[in-house]
C-alpha cells in the first residue's frame, strides 16, 4: 500500500514509517525539521528511513499548502496518516502561535490534500490532552472533550472539530487518534523520560511537578506502532458502529480512538523504574504542579480492544530499559 505520512523525522511518525517500509509498504513522508527540539535526532531518524528505496522524503512546513497538496498528488496515498504537529503541553504557554501554525493551518492543509487526493483511510493523531479537565476516569471517546487547559489541547481539539466537518463533506473515511503519553526509543527530549534519564546521567536533579502526585497511562512505542497498523483496516463506515463504546459519528464516517493501555502508573514509580534502569540514584526536586498540566490521565481501551483484538501492554519497567538502552546507544556508550 500506499502511504502518506507527515511527521517521520519525528518520534511516531519515524516508528509508524519504519515498520511499514518493513512490511514492504511504500512510503511517502513529510516534515519540516522544525527546530523544536534538536534537528539532529530528526536527521539521524530520517537518515534510518531513507535506507529503504521505497522512502520518499519531501521537507516542507505544513503551512505550504500548494506543496503540501501537490506532494500528496503526486503520492496518491492509500492512506494518509497526519503525525506532524507542534507537540508539547508546556511549549505551548511559551509559543502559542507556533501551535496555531502547525496545528490548525497545517491541519487544514492536510484536509485540503486528503479532499483532492480521497485516501481509503485518513488518519490523524491527537491526543489525551483533549480531555483536558475531565474527572470521569477511564477516559472514554464518547464522553464530552469540551475543556481544554492549553493551547496545544484546544488546537487538538479543534482539529478533531475540522477533520469531522471534513468527513462529512467529502465522505473521507477518517479515525482520529488520542495518544496517551507514548515513550520509548527514538523518543522526544523535551517529554519526562528523556529530561529524566538525561539529568540522572549528567548527575543533575530532576525536577518532579505537582510533588511527583500525578499519574499517566504511559504507552510504549511498539505497542502504539502495533495499534495503529491494526487500525488502518478498520475503516469508519456511517452506520456500521463497533458496540456500546463507539464514538462513530451518526453523520459522517469519522471516529476517535484512545491508544493506551488503560492502566496509568504513578509518576514515582515511573521514576523508580528509571534509576533502576540506569542503576543510578536521582536527586528529586519536588516542584508544584505546572499551570495547564492534568493530574491523570487513564485511557479506556475498550474501543481499541474491539475494533482491533488488541491493546497496549508493555510494563513500564520493560519500556524504559529499552529507551535507557537506546540512550546510551545513541550517546555513545555514555
Ligand atoms: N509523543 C506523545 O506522547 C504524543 C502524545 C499525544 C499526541 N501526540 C501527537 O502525535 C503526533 C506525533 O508526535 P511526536 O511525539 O512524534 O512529536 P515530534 O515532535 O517528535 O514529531 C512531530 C514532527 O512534526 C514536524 N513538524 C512540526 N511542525 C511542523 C510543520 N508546521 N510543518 C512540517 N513539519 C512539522 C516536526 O519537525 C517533527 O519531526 C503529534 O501530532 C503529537 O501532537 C504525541
Amino acid at each position: 500500500m500506499r502511504f502518506f505520512i507527515t511527521g517521520t523525522a519525528g518520534f511516531i511518525g519515524f516508528h509508524l514509517a519504519r515498520r511499514l517500509l518493513a512490511e514492504g509498504h511504500e512510503v511517502f513522508g513529510l516534515d519540516g525539521m522544525t527546530p523544536y527540539y534538536d534537528p539532529k535526532l530528526k536527521e539521524a531518524r530520517n537518515a534510518i528511513l531513507r535506507e529503504s528505496p521505497h522512502y520518499h522524503f519531501e521537507q516542507a512546513m505544513l503551512e505550504e499548502g500548494d506543496r503540501v497538496v501537490g506532494y500528496a498528488k503526486a503520492a496518491l496515498p492509500d492512506v494518509i496518516c497526519h503525525f506532524a504537529a507542534q507537540a508539547g503541553v508546556r511549549y505551548s504557554l511559551e509559543n502559542p502561535r507556533s501551535y496555531v501554525n502547525s496545528n490548525l493551518i497545517g491541519t487544514f492543509n492536510i484536509l485540503e490534500a486528503a479532499r483532492e487526493t480521497v485516501p481509503g483511510h485518513l488518519i490523524l493523531a491527537s491526543t489525551s490532552s483533549v480531555y483536558g479537565g475531565n474527572s470521569e476516569m477511564p477516559f472514554r471517546e464518547t464522553h464530552a472533550a469540551d475543556h481544554p487547559l492549553t493551547l496545544y489541547a484546544a488546537t487538538k481539539k479543534s482539529t478533531e472539530a475540522m477533520a469531522h466537518s471534513y468527513a462529512h463533506l467529502w465522505k473521507l473515511p477518517t479515525t482520529m487518534l488520542r495518544f496517551f503519553t507514548v515513550y520509548g526509543p527514538w523518543g522526544r527530549p523535551d517529554m519526562a523520560l528523556f529530561k529524566f534519564v538525561d539529568g540522572i546521567m549528567k548527575g543533575r536533579p530532576i525536577d518532579i511537578f505537582g510533588q511527583g502526585r500525578m499519574s499517566r497511562d504511559f504507552t510504549y512505542i511498539d505497542d502504539l506502532i502495533e495499534a495503529i497498523v491494526r487500525l488502518v483496516p478498520c475503516i469508519p463506515r456511517e452506520g456500521q458502529g463497533a458496540g456500546e463504546h463507539d464514538s462513530l459519528s451518526p453523520v459522517a464516517p469519522f471516529r476517535t480512538v484512545n491508544i493506551g493501555g488503560g492502566q496509568p502508573v504513578p509518576l514515582l514509580d515511573f521514576v523508580d523504574a528509571i534509576e533502576r534502569a540506569l542503576g543510578m540514584p536521582a536527586e528529586r526536586n519536588m516542584l508544584p504542579m505546572q499551570k495547564g498540566d492534568v493530574t491523570d490521565t487513564y485511557a479506556a481501551a475498550d474501543l481499541l480492544r474491539a475494533l482491533t483484538g488488541y491493546v497496549p501492554e508493555t510494563p513500564v519497567v520493560r519500556g524504559v530499559a529499552e529507551f535507557v538502552a537506546w540512550y546510551r546507544d545513541y550517546h555513545g556508550n555514555q
